[in-house]
């Protein structure tokens, strides 16, 4: 399914990718844990030092026993040593393992919550062009491989680390020659553990960006499902979704092919490393000398070398996705959000049951404010013009007033900008040239909440959350008692239906409202915003899916409610805007015709073509 959107979500995985600062922005965020990494430090130092201290333990007894020095006494006595060794080892592996899931449980849900928050300061406009699916793959997919790195692989890393050095000294100190050797392997090795690591990075980065893709189409299908099957196009559907996952497997197999060599790889150069020192060592032990003990301790430590640089190195797959989902999740997180406030914005507050402006101190602008508070609701567009993307104006110089409760009506074609000129006046987005206001106070310049705190607004495509009837028309205002809630849905005209459920203002709705008809949805959604006491109103093609009888006693609901405030009203029943104050005609994202009803039918213009043609229709 081929569409222009098709590819929007791409657009987040253009930038340069930066390992390191990645790295160093996942750090901060275990900052407020300090205290307990410390605790995980020293915890991993003794389990890494138990193991290395408790092989050692191995030469003396060895060479006791090759010396014919050994006792039952001496070996039980060395045993038990060796055994308390190693036990406080597993005890402090097993502190670390618990304070390390608490720590990376906790920056888990830190990132989740800061990602929310995020989510919910992101502009319309980001929503506009992103799929849904991708952006909650950031939520689940990519935050979880962060999760399974903050639970093993740092403490693996540190103890990795500690292990190299630690055996490395020892090796060092038990044979100085010996020790060579392994020194010479070991660029080989780190060398060649480079390599795939740099391979297989790409990959893993190509297989997150990949699997928010696949999420987002199978998103944007499953939602879209009703469409799918009505045009039949479940095999393109099926085709499309095909590629994705063909795309996916493609990029996972080249994340898990070099994931997986890397253990081979290390494996035989460590095998090499192995041999190379066993056959020296016993060199060593012939000409010079060399006890018995050090060359077992020796080749011990040699396995023990490799060791964590090929568990290090097996943890690259893990460390590799949690960094590409780390860089997705802060892609998110940097994105930008919907403008600032004014710093000196201003807003409305209710007080003494009016609504009045509050200008903060030192606001000059508007100090005139202070003398005169009361909000009318006059809202002014002013030469206004827009477009959705640079350099494509939909709106073209759009000039309107609307006086403290007047109606004002917007009709015109389908595209012609109507919705538009709403998504303006609460800011969904801002404008490109000439100025809105409320009151003669710019929009720019009030609080963005309390902007849209006194706009009520019933959308173009509805919206309805998972929960009960009450609930839904309760989302226009929380504080809202029920007889209030009553009380709007009596005036949208929703209260029979409601009442003809089964379970009344109870009745638990599905996502999105799936199990009331289009109309139902409307009226709640009407419901809910005449229980708001926002002083302005946009009806967006509202009563567009109730029968005309409802949508008159909408109407005669809906009167009442105008009345105290300045409603503007989309709608393609012309029916609906005869009793508008003023009717504006957009064409093409300018206004053609303006004027009250009669005036614009004996105008004979656009209005009259676009009204009588509808009569004769009805
Ligand atoms: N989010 C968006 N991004 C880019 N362009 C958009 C966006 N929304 C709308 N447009 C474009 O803006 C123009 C005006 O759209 P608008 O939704 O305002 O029309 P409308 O008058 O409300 O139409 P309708 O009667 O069908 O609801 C259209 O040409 C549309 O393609
Ligand atoms: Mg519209």
């Amino acid at each position: 399914m081929p569409g222009p959107g098709r590819y929007r979500g791409l657009r987040a995985f253009g930038k340069p990718k930066d390992t390191k600062k990645t790295v160093r922005r996942l750090a901060s965020y275990l900052k407020a844990d300090t205290g307990k990494l410390a605790i995980v430090f020293v915890c991993v130092i003794v389990s890494a030092v138990s193991a290395l201290a408790g092989s050692y333990m191995l030469r003396p007894v060895i060479n006791g026993i090759a010396d014919g020095r050994g006792s039952i006494a001496f070996l039980t006595r060395s045993v038990a040593v060796m055994g308390l060794i190693y036990l406080s080892g597993i005890a402090a592996q097993y502190l670390q393992a618990r304070i390390m899931v608490s720590v990376g449980q906790r920056v888990l849900q830190t990132l989740r919550d800061e990602l929310f928050l995020k989510t919910q300061r992101l502009s319309v406009r980001y929503f506009d062009s992103h799929y849904n699916g991708d952006i909650m793959s950031r939520f689940t997919n990519d935050v979880d491989t962060l999760g399974e790195m903050l639970n093993s692989t740092l403490v693996q890393i540190i103890s990795g680390a500690i292990s190299i050095v630690g055996t490395f000294s020892l090796m060092l100190y038990t044979n100085f020659w010996l020790a060579m050797v392994t020194f010479v392997m070991l660029p080989l090795m780190l060398k060649a553990a480079r390599g795939v690591a740099k391979k297989s990075r790409s990959y893993y980065r190509e297989q997150q960006r990949a699997l928010g893709e696949l999420n987002g189409y199978i998103e944007e299908i499953v939602t879209g499902q009703k469409v799918v099957k009505v045009f039949c196009h479940e095999d393109i559907a099926m085709e499309e979704f095909e590629r994705h996952n063909g795309e996916l497997k493609s990029k996972q197999l080249g994340a898990q092919f070099f994931g997986n060599i890397m253990g081979p790889v290390m494996g035989n150069l460590s095998q090499i490393n192995y041999t190379l020192t066993a056959v020296v060592g016993g060199i060593l032990c012939i000409l010079r000398g060399f006890d018995i003990g050090g060359l077992t301790v020796f080749v011990n430590y040699s396995r023990q070398f490799s060791r964590p640089i090929n568990e290090l190195s097996m943890q690259m797959n893990i460390i590799f996705s949690a960094l590409a989902g780390a860089e997705r999740v802060f892609a998110v997180m940097d994105e930008e959000e919907e403008a600032d406030d004014a710093p000196l914005a201003l807003s409305v507050r209710e007080q003494d049951g009016r609504n009045v402006w509050e200008v903060p101190e030192g606001n000059v602008k508007y100090a005139f404010k202070k003398e005169n508070p009361d909000f009318h609701a006059e809202i002014v567009l002013q030469d206004v013009s827009f477009g959705y993307v640079p350099g494509k104006t939909i709106l073209k110089h759009i000039t309107l007033y609307a006086k403290p409760g007047q109606k004002i009506a917007f009709v015109g074609s389908t595209g012609a900008g109507k919705t538009t000129v709403t998504n303006l006046i609460n800011r969904f987005y801002d404008i490109d040239s000439g100025s809105i206001t409320i009151d003669g106070v710019d929009i720019m310049d009030i609080k963005r909440d309390a902007l849209r705190r006194n706009v009520a607004m019933v959308l173009q495509d509805t919206h309805l959350f998972a929960g009960t009837v009450m609930d839904n028309i309760r989302y226009g205002r929380l504080d809202a008692s029920d007889e209030e809630v009553i009380h709007a849905a009596k005036m949208a005209s929703a209260h029979s239906f409601i009442m003809r459920l089964e379970h009344g203002y109870d009745t638990v709705l599905e996502e999105d409202g799936a199990n009331l008809s289009q109309g139902q949805r409307q009226l709640l959604n009407i419901a809910r915003a005449a229980i708001s006491k926002a002083p302005i109103l946009i009806l967006d093609e509202a009563t567009s899916s109730v029968d005309t009888r409802t949508e008159k006693q909408i109407e005669r609901g809906m009167d009442r409610l105008m009345a105290e405030r300045t409603t503007l009203v989309i709608a393609h029943r012309l029916s609906t805007v005869r009793n508008a104050n003023a009717i504006m005609v957009l064409e093409n994202g300018e206004i053609i015709e303006r004027g009250d009803h009669e005036a614009l039918l004996a105008q004979k213009g656009r209005y009259y073509e676009l009204y009588t043609g509808l009569s004769e229709l009805e």
